[in-house]
């Protein structure tokens, strides 16, 4: 049994999430995702999400790919995470790239080209329009 695990914000939802979801799931036989917490975001991204984040770890365990769902609290406990859902492989976009090289201990760490032309930035930026 393969557990892969993932990190994001998974706001307002789009196919680029869907896309390295379903590729992070193939790694292995068990997709455990960590969504960052609306505390988080505001800590780190300076703004809130737009969906509260009840709302995006419903949104995210729904999917066939994803076999469990946890609030990311803290960006200081990725090892905790790592060793309590007992990760073998950590799977993030390629904005993430050489970040997390020092968990290889760990886990295998694998970076993922991003879907091209989407966001949600870019997301809510048209709809603003
Ligand atoms: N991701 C991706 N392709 C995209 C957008 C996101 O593969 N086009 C991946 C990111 O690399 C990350 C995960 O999806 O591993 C969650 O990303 P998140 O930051 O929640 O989404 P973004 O759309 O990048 O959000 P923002 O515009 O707020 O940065």
């Amino acid at each position: 049994m393969i557990t892969t695990i993932t990190f994001g914000t998974f706001d307002v939802f789009h196919v680029g999430h869907l896309r390295i979801l379903e590729r992070a799931r193939a790694l292995g036989d068990r997709l455990v995702v960590g969504v960052s917490s609306d505390a988080l975001n505001i800590s780190k991204k300076g703004r809130a999400p737009v969906y509260p984040q009840h709302e995006r770890m419903a949104i995210v365990a729904a999917l066939r790919c994803v076999d469990e769902v946890f609030l990311e609290e803290s960006l200081e406990l990725k090892r905790d995470y790592l060793l309590r859902y007992r990760a073998d492989v950590l799977a993030m976009g390629d904005d993430w790239r050489g970040q997390f090289d020092g968990f290889s201990d760990t886990c295998r760490v694998v970076y993922f080209e991003r879907t091209p032309a989407i966001s949600t930035t870019a997301v809510i930026e048209k709809i603003r329009l």
